[in-house]
């Protein structure tokens, strides 16, 4: 449960010293929500390694629990769930709280508008202020209800429907998580659900309901983009899934040994799936020493060892269709585009305005308050990097974002002047051990 009343602000220095070392970072967040959910609807049990234990999964393991799955926890990362089967969930007694997770509101709407009960939904002071139209537009279309706030905003209740209408849908956002929501509404529904796409998103839940053997078709759209589609009602049969590392966690480490000098990092089991990977290109275009080792498939999804070194960094134009599949790096690539040279060109940034927080605003302000020029064109975040110089001294208003806090950190240990961070507590939303990890490298932040 979140208790925002707690808040963590954090110092950090310069770094003089390299970073260096093996590590694993926890698994990745988007399967871990789906591994929870899915093992919730399938019949029998699952057995799951690997999952992330960061607050935003704990509030989907809740809200699953509250629904009448049992997820169990064995050990460090490895949980048990005995599933109820699709349509069989239970009504809540209580309000479903989400925390910090956008995933597992917009997700779990998608799930609960094909269940004929009443549920109630909020989140923290940061999802309360998140969008949640985008889901509850198209999922009125199976005939569930759905009361929100003014402007679309959570708590919100949901009058589900046992009997729901299959939706079709072109998303007119590039958004995994509405597509998934759609998809998921769709299981419990008579008839062929389809979502189309204009940009490919990140493909999880098509690639994990394969796995819980549900027949997804995708097709690829001739103007661009993606047609999926499922014919339901389906049954999923519980499995075992092992969730690799999470490539958005592991970016924070590479731009950190990307910049500070003398640094040679190597990430275990990181998951590479082409539609989460963009980070790993811009990194490489950037002229970053990154090598991808010891690719292979694991559990339907592609996974490989990341080994990074320190070296020069140079300016890029990125372009807006490579957002989606890099959509979260933005906070942390900044900081690399910072200490670059050259002037780059993000593109198409809209979507990050509606994040845990308006990412868009945030990045701009954290790389002003340390001495790092910024220009806004439209949707375009323009960085003028400065040669490895970045003079730092401010302080960075995270508002309630944990990637932020996360590459604020990072801000800190490669500015002159250092950096203050205002609240570091959100990171455990979704990398609960990330100082340790970091600190094993070391990174000697003081907390
Ligand atoms: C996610 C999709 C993305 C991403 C989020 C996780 C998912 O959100 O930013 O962290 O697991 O489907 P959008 O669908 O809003 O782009």
């Amino acid at each position: 449960m979140t208790n925002s009343s707690v808040i963590k602000p954090l110092t950090v220095s310069f770094l003089q010293t390299p970073l260096k070392g093996k590590i694993n970072v926890p698994g990745d967040k988007s399967i871990s929500h789906r591994a929870l959910m899915f093992a919730a609807l399938a019949t029998g049990e699952s057995h799951i390694t690997g999952l992330l234990e960061g607050e935003d999964v704990m509030q989907t393991a809740a809200a699953m629990q509250a629904l009448g799955a049992q997820p169990k926890r064995i050990a460090e990362g490895e949980w048990h769930v005995v599933g109820k089967g699709i349509g069989q969930l239970t009504e809540p007694e209580n309000v479903l709280d989400m925390g910090n997770s956008g995933t597992s509101a917009r997700l779990l709407s998608g799930i609960l508008a094909s269940h004929g009960f009443l549920s109630i939904m909020t989140g923290d002071g940061s999802l309360r202020k998140r969008p949640m139209k985008r889901v509850t537009v198209p999922l009125s279309e199976t005939g569930a209800q759905f009361a929100t706030r003014e402007g679309g905003k959570l708590p919100m209740a949901i009058i589900g429907t046992a009997n729901a209408k299959p939706v079709t849908y072109r998303l007119p956002v590039a958004s995994a998580q509405v597509k998934s929501s759609i998809l998921l509404a769709g299981l419990n529904a008579h008839g062929v659900t389809c979502v189309e796409e204009p940009v490919a998103t990140r493909d999880h839940t098509e690639n994990m309901l394969r796995h819980f053997g549900v027949e997804v078709h995708v097709e690829d759209l001739p103007e661009g983009g993606k047609k999926i589609s499922l014919k339901g009602p389906v049954t999923l049969q519980g499995k075992d899934i092992n969730v690799p590392g999470d490539p958005s966690s592991a970016t924070f480490m590479l731009v950190a040994a990307a910049m500070i000098k003398g640094s040679e990092v190597c990430i275990e089991n990181v998951g590479l799936n082409p539609l989460r990977t963009g980070a790993f290109d811009v990194l490489k275009w950037m002229g970053a020493d990154l090598q991808i080792l010891n690719e292979r498939i694991e559990g339907g999804e592609p996974v490989g060892d990341l080994m990074i070194k320190a070296g020069a960094l140079k300016a890029v134009d990125v372009p807006a269709a490579h957002a989606p599949s890099m959509i979260d790096e933005y906070p942390i690539l900044s900081i690399a585009a910072a200490y670059a040279t050259g002037v780059t060109r993000f593109r198409g940034l809209e979507e990050l305005r509606v994040k845990e927080s308006d990412r868009f605003t945030s990045i701009v302000e954290m790389l002003r308050s340390n001495g790092v020029q910024v220009d806004v064109e439209g949707d375009d975040l323009i960085i003028h990097g400065t040669a490895g110089n970045i003079s730092g001294g401010g302080e960075v208003e995270t508002h309630m974002d944990h990637r932020l806090a996360m590459s604020a950190s990072i801000l800190g240990l490669v500015a002159q002047k250092g950096v203050k961070v205002d609240d570091v507590t959100f990171i455990r939303t979704s990398f609960p051990n990330y100082f340790p990890l970091m600190n094993a490298l070391g990174a000697k932040f003081d907390l």
